[in-house]
């Protein structure tokens, strides 16, 4: 993974256009906006996300935040409300993440959610991540561009030294002005500071007119929300071969597989068929084996999210 030639773009219009050029072909292009810079992807190609998870080194699928040009391209991702639509007239664009429920049948690769049925989305204020949204005209996912468990970057700097020779570009536009992530409010129920950030809390309670709620425990763990989708059916991992009474969900080369995450035995494949397919094979009641996915690079995330999916329910 760490074979590319990363570029380093100047933040004119002929380094934006490259980079939504980048973004067109799938590729991840590090983009400044005014909180960190974030590793950007096109959100509707599932490919792209999962190299977006590949690049990080994250053990797990996080969901990730969809950057849009404006308030209206956003509303059409989710069921819009009064809560948001007065946040989003005051703060946006600006260092304001708004988790909403998410609307049936987008073109998002459910990677983006990580298969919640919620969506964050922010409209940056950086005038170079603006002009670069504008110029791909689609939903961009863009978590911090960041090794996980690393400190999020402020500088194009910050972002080659540990992201080279993963990623396609850099869109540098010097340092972030803001500098730490963005707050993130919930609101699928109550209002809820789901994370501080660049935004403070008492500006977003006096435009609401209301307190906001806390979140308990971290929000970094979506498997653990008791919304999170797991299949209906049983679910039998490192499974060497398909029994009769089961479908197979496959990895790799195997015969009889009834779906096959990769034939090929491609993580990246893998990783962005997953979700989709963990859909598509439960029936609610035929048990699921699936065939074994080895530990390393996305593996990691994906069988996370296969052992929850075949943990005991209650
Ligand atoms: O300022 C920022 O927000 C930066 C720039 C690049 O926009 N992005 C950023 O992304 O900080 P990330 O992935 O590092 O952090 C996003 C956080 C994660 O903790 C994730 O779990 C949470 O947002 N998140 C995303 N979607 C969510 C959802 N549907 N429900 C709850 N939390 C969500
Ligand atoms: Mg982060």
């Amino acid at each position: 993974m760490n074979d590319l030639t990363t570029l380093r773009l100047a933040a004119d219009p002929d380094g934006i256009a490259r980079a939504a050029a980048i973004l067109r072909a799938g590729g991840l292009v590090a983009m400044p906006t005014e909180t960190v810079y974030g590793l950007a992807a096109d959100a509707t190609n599932g490919q792209a996300v999962a190299r977006i998870f590949a690049a990080k080194g994250r053990p797990r699928f996080n969901p990730l935040i969809v950057h849009l040009p404006d308030a209206a391209a956003a509303q059409a991702f989710v069921h819009w409300s009064d809560a948001a639509e007065t946040l989003a007239r005051r703060f946006w664009p600006g260092p304001l993440t708004l988790v909403l429920p998410l609307r049936e049948g987008t073109a998002l690769s459910p990677l983006v959610t990580a298969d919640l049925p919620s969506l964050a989305l922010r409209v940056p204020a950086h005038p170079v991540a603006h002009q670069l949204l504008q110029e791909f005209a689609g939903p961009v996912a863009a978590p911090s561009a960041n090794p996980s468990g690393r400190i999020s970057p402020t500088t194009a700097d910050h972002v080659a030294a540990s992201l080279s020779g993963r990623i396609e570009a850099i869109l540098d536009a010097g340092p972030c002005g803001v500098g730490v992530e963005s707050t993130i409010v919930g609101l699928t129920g109550t209002p809820t500071l789901l994370r501080p950030g660049g935004l403070a809390r008492e500006e977003i309670e006096s435009a609401l007119g209301l307190s906001l709620a806390d979140h308990a425990g971290p929000i970094t763990a979506p498997g653990q929300l008791s919304s999170h989708y797991a299949p209906g059916a049983s679910v039998r991992l490192d499974a060497a071969e398909k029994r009769p009474d089961e479908k197979l969900l496959g990895f790799g080369p195997v015969p009889g597989a009834d779906l096959n995450l990769s034939p090929a035995g491609d993580l990246v494949e893998a990783a962005a068929n997953l979700f989709a397919m963990l859909h598509a094979i439960d029936d609610g009641e035929t048990p699921i084996a699936v065939s074994p996915v080895p530990e390393t690079g996305l593996g990691l995330a994906i069988n996370d999210r296969l052992r929850r999916a075949a943990a005991p329910r209650d």
